[in-house]
């Protein structure tokens, strides 16, 4: 097992540059699927998740060749299979776009139920279910979800989300590119990540129109062709390096961002005391005065996201005063708090609301990442707290940070990583 020690308590400057998206990344990849033909993927971030699925793709028959770092050619002409092995399937969520892509294409679509980050709560899929049952698909559901497209092709269909959901939205849209006919997604979606799979689809031939908005109209084609396309840069990725600053101080440069896409996480450390200046692709992020505390609700986009939640909360510990999170999208995502009560954080849970009380201080100890963004959240932390913390479970936090340890060493943290195995005692003591 890996953990990061890092020697927290110094102000962080220099410059940082965004990775591809990874919430579009886990799309785009299973939605090649799609295309009889070559499609070459720029700015993929290198992440464990985009591993998974590539390596999931090669299972079903596809030619996969990395052109450099972060470019990637993917050849869906030969698949042999619309059956995917469990092992691989079960590693992440984005896992269950492999139906999508699978049943818009062949009709048929055998994939393990999806694994990824536990926040405590369930993570149905009843919607995505609802959107292809809608389309004439045959769905069942046990450790595997069997679906069958009754006619061999999927139909157009109006499909009404009775949640805001990402998966949902993306899901059906892959399924609907190739369908025989008109699917209008109504209550759809709006991240950045729908709008970049769209316009994905649109490059390879694909009619899809109004994605960003909440209905989503997607005119069936009979196939897609390949072609070039860079993903967008990570908006969560990038929010996660700004409370990083916000916490521990300093100035830092992000670099490669879309300004617009990061206008929810901005507004938010503006009201907290944080300087950010927009120019351009980059945002220059200063903390040198005290944090001030401030109320955040999560919302789908353009709402605050959820999963800048936790990263947020770290650094509202030390804000002076009061501040209230409410978690407005997952039932329960309040995992991670216990760990930063450890370091001192003064935070109390009720129901979906944490209410924060600002300390002048947090204090190293060995804490645990829960999941992704807790992860992220414990990172902050410790990067705040004067002395050496010790975070455990670090390969949640790699699933979704491309070199989280040199981009933070360029930035002047000091931070490593080093193996510990699971039989080694987690002594809960405070270090430093
Ligand atoms: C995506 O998850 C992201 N994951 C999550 O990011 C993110 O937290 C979430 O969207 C919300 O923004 C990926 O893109 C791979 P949803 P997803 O469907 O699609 C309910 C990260 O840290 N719901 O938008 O699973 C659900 O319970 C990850 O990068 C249903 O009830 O989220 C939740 O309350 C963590 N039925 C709400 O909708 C359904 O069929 C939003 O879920 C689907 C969802």
């Amino acid at each position: 097992m890996q953990k990061y020690i890092i020697r927290g308590g110094r102000p962080l400057s220099g410059e940082v540059h965004i990775s591809g998206a990874k919430n579009a990344a886990v799309a785009i990849i299973p939605a090649a699927l799609l295309v009889d033909g070559v499609c070459r993927i720029e700015n993929i971030p290198q992440i464990s998740d985009v591993s998974v699925l590539l390596k999931i793709l090669q299972q079903l028959g596809a030619n996969i060749r990395f052109l450099n770092r972060s470019d990637v050619e993917i050849d869906c002409t030969h698949i042999h299979t619309t059956h995917v092995p469990q092992g691989l399937a079960h590693k992440l969520r984005a896992s269950y776009y492999l139906i999508g892509a699978l049943l818009g294409r062949f009709g048929h679509a055998e994939v393990s139920m999806p694994g990824g980050c536990s926040f405590g709560g369930v993570r149905p899929i009843d919607q995505h279910v609802k959107g292809f049952a809608a389309m004439g698909a045959e769905v069942h559901e046990g450790d595997y979800i069997v679906a069958n497209a009754a006619e061999g092709r999927m139909r157009g269909a109006n499909v009404y989300l009775d949640v805001v959901s990402v998966g949902a939205t993306m899901n059906i849209m892959m399924a609907a590119a190739l369908a025989d006919g008109v699917t209008v997604i109504e209550n759809a979606a709006k991240e950045p990540h729908i709008v970049d799979l769209a316009n994905f689809l649109n490059l390879m031939g694909a009619n899809i129109k109004g994605a960003g908005t909440d209905t989503i109209r997607v005119f069936g084609v009979d196939s897609l062709h390949g072609g070039t396309y860079a993903i967008i840069p990570d908006q969560i990725e990038a929010g996660t390096y700004m409370a990083a600053v916000a916490a521990a101080g300093g100035e830092v440069l992000v670099r490669g961002i879309i300004p617009k896409h990061m206008d929810c996480i901005t507004a938010k450390l503006l009201e907290m005391g944080v300087e950010v200046e927009e120019k351009d692709d980059t945002l220059l992020i200063r903390r040198t005065g005290p944090l001030l505390r401030t109320n955040i609700k999560t919302l789908p986009y353009p709402g605050f996201p959820t999963d800048m939640q936790p990263q947020l909360t770290a650094v509202l510990s030390l804000a002076q005063g009061t501040s209230v999170v409410t978690e407005g999208v997952w039932d329960n995502r309040y995992r991670y708090v216990g760990e930063l009560t450890r370091m001192g954080a003064q935070i109390r849970v009720e129901g979906r609301t944490a209410i924060v009380e600002g300390v002048n201080r947090l204090t190293p100890a060995t804490v645990q990442a829960f999941d992704l963004r807790a992860g992220a959240a414990m990172v902050i932390a410790a990067l705040a707290a004067a002395g050496t913390s010790e975070i455990l479970n670090v390969q949640y936090i790699e699933r979704g940070y491309e070199d989280i340890i040199g981009k933070l060493r360029s930035l002047g943290a000091d931070i490593e990583s080093a193996e510990y195995s699971e039989q080694e005692p987690v002594v809960p003591r405070r270090i430093g």
